[in-house]
């Protein structure tokens, strides 16, 4: 499989008030074709700023370092897409190559303005299709996820649809222009189970039809092992373990990850009480010297892990992990 994007050592700040916070630190990763990769972590560790750097669609306050890389591979060659700085050049990126389901479930609708017109304006911003041909086209992306009615739906606002059925025209709409990468952040969390495991099964035809990447953003480990190919694991900016979904679910390697799985409900053990990782994840402005999961962490092996950064090591020959546990031969 042919890499879509790679990220190089990722670093990005924010500039406020209190100083400059530290989002997202040295992460590292690729998308090859025709993947699903989820992007784990609690809430705050730095997963929708990664995914927005991608589109180069971080706040105004964002801080890139120099040796930030995030270069899309496209037929046409590599476009290094944090030096973008033209209109037009954005434009290939945002809503072309790459299209996001944004987490807030409301925002990628205007309130004011029917479902197809924005698809519409969406598609002929995108490509050069004319008006009726971009709606034709609007309809038959509603029809293939799943809503039914497209041609009456098509009229409709964004507060006339269920909470399912507006995650689909929001899927609808992000693959209409035919990207390379979908980005879906969260796509799930509001929804019920059944319509969850829809929309789940949705982007599994879709990856397979397009032949495109997926990054797909959750808090909920148990959803990444349904949906994804690959997961990469955050925890307060740093990607901490990486590797293929069974591999890492069936044998966790940080401590952080064994926490998330150990959090996990478990249907034969439901007499038994959850057991949350205990603690809360440090504020960006406290972040610990050393391992930044030392605050929670309960394997801790020495004063390393209060001082160091963990290098990241190879567990497997595509599992690595960031943690003091292992050495450089990735052996515990
Ligand atoms: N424009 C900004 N200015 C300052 N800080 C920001 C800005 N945008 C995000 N942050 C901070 O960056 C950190 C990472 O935020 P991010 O939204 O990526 O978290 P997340 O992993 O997506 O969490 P959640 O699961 O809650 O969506 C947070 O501490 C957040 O407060
Ligand atoms: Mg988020």
């Amino acid at each position: 499989m042919s890499d879509l994007i790679t990220v190089q050592n990722l670093t990005l700040q924010f500039r406020t008030d209190e100083g400059l916070i530290t989002a997202v630190e040295d992460v590292s990763f690729r998308v090859r074709k025709g993947e699903v990769m989820g992007l784990v972590g609690e809430s705050g560790s730095g997963k929708s700023v990664t995914a927005k750097a991608l589109m180069h669609l971080n706040a105004k306050n964002a801080v890139y370092t120099p040796e930030s890389k995030i270069i899309l591979h496209t037929d046409e060659g590599d476009l290094d897409v944090l030096s973008l700085r033209k209109a037009a050049d954005m434009k290939v990126v945002r809503g072309g190559a790459i299209s996001m389901i944004f987490q807030e479930p409301m925002a990628s609708f205007a309130p004011a303005i029917s479902i197809g017109k924005q698809m519409v304006e969406q598609l002929m911003l995108h490509s050069d299709m004319t008006k009726k041909q971009a709606r034709s086209h609007s309809i038959e992306m509603l029809d293939r996820v799943g809503i039914s009615d497209p041609h009456k739906r098509v009229d409709q606002f964004a507060f006339e649809l269920s909470g399912g059925m507006r995650q689909r025209a929001m899927i609808a709409m992000a693959l209409s222009t035919n990207p390379k990468l979908l980005i879906a952040d969260e796509p799930t969390t509001a929804l019920d189970v059944t319509i969850q495991a829809q929309v789940i099964d949705l982007m599994h035809d879709l990856v397979k039809e397009f032949d495109m990447g997926i990054i797909f953003i959750t808090h909920d480990l148990g959803v990444v092992a349904q949906t994804c190919d690959y997961v990469s694991v955050m925890y307060l900016g740093r990607l901490i373990e990486k590797g293929p979904v069974r591999e890492v679910i069936r044998d966790p390697r940080h401590p952080y990850t064994q926490g998330l799985i150990d959090a996990l409900p478990k249907l034969d053990e439901l007499d038994k009480p959850l057991t949350p990782i205990p603690g809360d994840i440090p504020s960006p402005l406290e972040r610990p010297k050393g391992c930044v999961f030392n605050t929670r962490c309960s394997k801790i092996v020495g004063d390393v892990c209060m001082n160091d950064l963990p290098r990241d090591v190879q567990v497997d020959p595509v599992h690595r992990v960031a943690c003091h546990i292992y050495n450089e031969e990735g052996q515990a």
